[in-house]
């Protein structure tokens, strides 16, 4: 499976509000159109509650959440498609049980590996994490992580969840692939070196 961290931020890596202009939108629609499923942290469906389609530029992937207690609202708006809910064993998933498939796996939290594992077994083969900070840290430290995009927006902001939020075990070394300049954004591609 090819893993794409894509996450858009201020100059100094905070990664809460909004940061992308319409065509950065337009690349994230269309990158979410390519990928099989887009999986995102449950802080990230808490604060947000947005729907996570292509808007309408393709087909609208499989939408991932993990959330170890099963805390999403039945109302989130990404029943509006196919959702699957990665949680902890044992965990109550009654209010899900017919709006997504039900993935348990992990103790205190969702086991990565095995939900990045079970989704393979889906048919996934491209996956889109978009955040958030911690989500995204967990996904680098368990080295599940082959590509890191992020959309670099004009404003530094001295708070705020960062694009990394939790420690790493190790480094994660990058290569630059390609450099994109869409108006004031400027998104960097690149792939992880393994
Ligand atoms: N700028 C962007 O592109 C962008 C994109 C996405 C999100 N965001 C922002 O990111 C913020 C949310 O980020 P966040 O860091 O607070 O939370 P998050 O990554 O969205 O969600 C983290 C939560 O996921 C659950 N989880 C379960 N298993 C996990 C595991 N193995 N590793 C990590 N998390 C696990 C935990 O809650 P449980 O223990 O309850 O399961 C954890 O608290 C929001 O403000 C949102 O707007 C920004």
């Amino acid at each position: 499976m090819h893993v794409i961290v894509n996450c858009a931020m201020s100059l100094d890596g905070r990664i809460e509000g909004k940061f992308s202009n319409d065509k950065d939108w337009k690349r994230v629609y269309e990158l979410r159109a390519e990928c099989d499923a887009v999986m995102v942290g449950i802080n990230t469906i808490l604060k947000d509650n947005s729907g996570l389609t292509s808007h309408g530029v393709g087909k609208n992937p499989l939408i991932v959440v993990v959330d170890s207690k099963c805390r999403i609202p039945s109302d989130a708006r990404v029943f509006e498609g196919n959702v699957v809910v990665g949680v902890c064993e044992g965990v109550k998933t009654d209010a899900v049980w017919n709006k997504a498939k039900v993935i348990a796996c992990g103790k205190k939290q969702v086991d990565l590996k095995v939900l990045v594992e079970e989704l393979a077994l889906m048919g996934v083969e491209k996956l889109m994490v978009e955040g958030g900070g911690m989500l995204i840290a967990s996904m680098l430290d368990l080295g599940l992580v082959d590509q890191v995009n992020v959309a670099v927006a004009p404003v530094i902001l001295g708070r705020g969840i960062k694009l990394v939020e939790d420690e790493l075990k190790l480094p994660v070394n990058l290569k630059l692939k390609d450099i994109l300049e869409l108006d004031e954004i400027v998104v960097l591609e690149y792939v992880v070196l393994k």
